[in-house]
């Protein structure tokens, strides 16, 4: 494999290949990070951290359908002073860079957990917009335009590193909301979170999820986010990151062509284990050496000039 073509800059972060951990899929302890980076991950991007400690939902919080994965596990997390632990040691021992993703249930929830992620060891945050704003009854942050640029800019006010946000793709148009996200100083845009998607069991006629509806990830929405990131990367100016059914170099490559930066893998490893990363790594490589690219950088966006 060749380092240099691999190698790419994402919002002032250099990554040794284009491959990051998605949010929320294996946990934040400091030893499982490490063996995604030896796995071949070029960044981490930890569990989703509030405020207050949560134990999120009761079982059965995620469900396999066809083509993915539906879950509704509710944030569950220790509460960011707990984890400031874990952020430290991670940093200590992960040669790749560290994203501490945030969520908040107000903008000053926000800003208070970026700060201190940031105060212990992150190298970034991603902000997870796909939860309710308190004050604004059913409506989730990333589904509005003005509490997304207000979330953002608050962050951006406290934190000194880079600020990726990580956007839904339940609204009518998601660029409009990269759009928002990047005036109030977004530094990449995440694209995107999981699928409204729900599961019934037949036998029992009721909802299969505690929760009743969740978010779908995996393969069956790949060609959504893919639209998505098309869609963002025509309207703005910043790196974005590709996430959404993710399981082979070839989906790597679409979303890179597609207009993505960087990429991020999460089902993938639920349902076929670490080994993900390298294969995605070397596919890449060997794409790029076959079509004559010297860097990952000469084909993102490649299908808005063909
Ligand atoms: C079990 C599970 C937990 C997740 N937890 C989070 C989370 O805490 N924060 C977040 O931003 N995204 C979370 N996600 C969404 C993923 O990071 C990703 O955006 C989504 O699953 C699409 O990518 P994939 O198809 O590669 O999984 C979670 C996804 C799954 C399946």
């Amino acid at each position: 494999m060749n380092s240099e073509r691999l190698r790419v800059e994402l919002a002032g972060l250099s990554l040794a290949n284009p491959t990051m951990l998605a949010s929320g899929i294996l946990g934040y302890s400091a030893e499982t990070l490490k063996s995604v980076v030896e796995g071949g991950a070029g960044a981490v991007v930890t569990k989703s951290v509030g405020l207050n400690p949560r134990s999120g939902y009761v079982n059965p919080t995620v469900v396999q359908v066809a083509c993915g994965l539906i879950n509704a596990v509710g944030l569950p997390n220790p509460g960011i002073e707990a984890f400031t632990r874990d952020i430290r040691e991670a940093k200590a021992v992960l040669k790749v860079p560290l994203i501490v993703s945030v969520y908040g249930f107000s903008f000053e929830e926000y800003a208070v957990v970026a700060e201190k992620a940031v105060k212990s060891g992150a190298d970034a945050v991603e902000l997870n917009v796909s939860c309710p704003h308190v004050k604004e009854t059913g409506v989730e942050i990333g589904q509005n335009p003005e509490i997304l640029a207000k979330v953002v800019g608050k962050v951006k006010g406290v934190v000194g590193k880079p600020v990726f946000v990580k956007l839904s793709p339940n609204v009518a148009d998601i660029a409009e909301m990269a759009e928002a996200a990047v005036k109030a100083g977004a530094d990449a845009i995440t694209a995107i979170n999981t699928v409204k998607a729900m599961a019934i069991n037949i036998e029992t006629a009721k909802p299969i999820l505690s929760n009743k509806r969740g978010g779908l990830s995996g393969p069956a929405i790949k060609p959504i986010a893919v639209r998505c990131v098309y869609d963002i990367y025509e309207r703005v100016k910043v790196p974005i990151i590709g996430c959404g059914g993710i399981t082979s170099w070839r989906d790597a490559v679409e979303f890179i062509l597609a207009g993505a930066s960087a990429i991020q893998i999460g089902t993938a490893i639920a349902l076929k284990g670490q080994g993900v990363f390298r294969s995605v790594i070397r596919g890449i490589d060997a794409y790029l050496k076959r079509k004559g690219f010297r860097s990952v950088k000469e084909i993102v966006g490649l299908a808005h000039r063909n």
